[in-house]
């Protein structure tokens, strides 16, 4: 095929503004790829010194209170679980309120105190109450398990909930180890 010199002029044109187009697209995706990284730290670092607590209230909450269980004050769990106090008892032998006698939760079978009547959802749950477990359940326990009966609106605060959990932890005659 023969083409004519006006045709490999114009093809030559075609191919250089699709080179200059090509080389301008590519240096603007290198000098982007090249800011990101800053740009992106610098928001991440403005997120976490503006707001430690809104970090710590993440609502799947999993991990937040289990780390600070080691350094947590049993003694702030006393507090804690005055917010629990008008539906729970925790002492040993304690009688069921709105909800069951907590003495020796941490690890017992989820749903197994004896004379308490379980809501179905909860006679169906599997397992123990692992620290796991509660620290997600008590962040937000409507939607851990739907249509259980604990109508609390559940703890925010990861602190919160390693407070109360190692006081529970507490009231066992063998408290389960720590994790
Ligand atoms: C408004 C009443 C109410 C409040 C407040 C409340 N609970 Fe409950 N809780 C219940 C009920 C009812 C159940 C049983 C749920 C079911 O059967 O669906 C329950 C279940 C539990 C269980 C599971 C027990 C088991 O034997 O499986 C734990 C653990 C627990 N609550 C801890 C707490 C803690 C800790 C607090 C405070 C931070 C708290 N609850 C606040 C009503 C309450």
């Amino acid at each position: 095929m023969k083409f004519s010199t006006w045709e490999k002029v114009g093809g030559s044109v075609l191919i250089a503004a699709w080179l200059i187009y090509g080389v301008n697209f590519i240096g603007d995706s290198l000098v982007q790829a090249d800011e990101a990284p800053p740009s992106a730290k610098k928001a991440m670092s403005a997120k976490t010194a503006k707001a430690p607590a809104k970090t710590a209230q993440a609502p799947s909450g999993s991990g937040d209170a289990l780390a600070l269980l080691a350094s947590v004050n049993p003694d702030a769990g006393v507090k804690v679980f005055k917010k629990c106090k008008s539906c729970h008892t925790a002492g040993k032998g304690g009688k069921n309120k709105v909800g069951p006698n907590l003495w020796g939760a941490v690890g017992r079978k989820k749903a197994s105190h004896g004379g308490f009547k379980y809501s179905s959802t909860f006679k169906g749950l599997d397992g123990n109450w692992g620290y796991k477990d509660l620290d997600t359940f008590l962040s937000n326990p409507k939607a851990y398990a739907k249509g259980n009966k604990m109508t609390f609106a559940g703890l925010k605060k990861a602190s919160d909930r390693a407070a109360v959990i190692l006081y529970l932890r507490g009231q066992s005659d063998s408290p389960l180890p720590l994790p």
